[in-house]
């Protein structure tokens, strides 16, 4: 029997997509989430997408047999490759990640807008169809940042080891051309506070979860099917389909819903 049913399911290769579920928990405390990490195959953005899509799959159905009511596809990468496929293959509401370009855009009074984002996202269609539709000036500059999904899956989070990782990619950019500086993937918010302390403090540095949830919220509201009892609030983690034990990954997770 499906015990899980009043879930709603988030997918992520890893530990990104908990800075969206953090959004989740703030929007919609009522509800109950169940968390995969697929961190069998992480990271997705340097891989094929060929491959990928196969690892989405695998991980949504494995979410489906746990009973889900609606489904975050809480990563860039996995979101420009599958969402649209997902959503024709489930009935149940299907929320993705957009890089929050157009708000950039309208913050930017025609100063430039820097999107970073992984490798695959910035490949994919999708995205370059994103930009064409609102970059009508011509003012938005992208950059793969693979590197910060790996020290993020090996858990570097201390300041004096992610800021020269961050000043060497930006190295070559002329920083004070720019408003706005987008996460386009969700590992990057976990170093927000990294990106403030490197950045001129007029740069604004934005991200999509806010308007991610607020939409999921919108559908489960539309379809009846959002939790008005006060029960919520009850996390289930699964690394690639096996519940998480480790309490020093587990207290990362929680770190990174409270801290980041
Ligand atoms: C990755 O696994 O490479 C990061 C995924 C993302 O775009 O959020």
């Amino acid at each position: 029997m499906n015990t899980n049913s009043d879930c709603i399911g988030f997918l992520d290769s890893g530990f990104g997509g908990i800075t969206v579920l953090a959004e989740a928990l703030k929007q919609l405390p009522n509800e109950n989430y169940i968390y995969y990490a697929d961190i069998e195959h992480v990271p997705y953005g340097t891989k094929t997408k060929d491959q990928v899509r196969t690892y989405i799959f695998e991980a949504v159905e494995f979410l489906v047999k746990q009973g889900i009511k609606a489904l975050v596809v809480a990563c860039n990468t996995a979101t420009s490759i599958a969402v649209k496929d997902l959503r024709s293959m489930y009935t149940f509401p299907i929320v993705g990640m957009e890089p929050a370009v157009k708000p950039a855009v309208q913050n930017g009074n025609g100063k430039r807008v820097l999107v970073l984002a992984t490798p695959l996202t910035l490949r994919e269609e999708k995205f370059h169809n994103l930009v064409q539709r609102v970059d009508t000036d011509h003012i938005v500059d992208y950059l793969a940042f693979p590197e910060l999904v790996e020290l993020a899956e090996h858990m570097v989070f201390d300041f004096e080891k992610v800021i020269p990782v961050i000043k060497e990619k930006l190295s070559l950019l002329d920083i004070n051309s720019y408003k706005t500086f987008v996460l386009g993937c969700t590992h990057f918010p976990i170093y927000r506070k990294a990106f403030k302390e490197v950045l001129p403090q007029d740069i604004d540095v934005i991200d999509g979860s806010i308007g991610t949830i607020r939409y999921l919220s919108h559908l489960l509201e539309e379809r009846g099917i959002i939790n008005n009892q006060k029960t919520g609030g009850k996390i289930k983690y699964f690394d690639s389909g096996k519940p998480v034990e480790n309490q020093q990954r587990l207290d990362i997770f929680n770190r990174i819903i409270t801290e980041f």
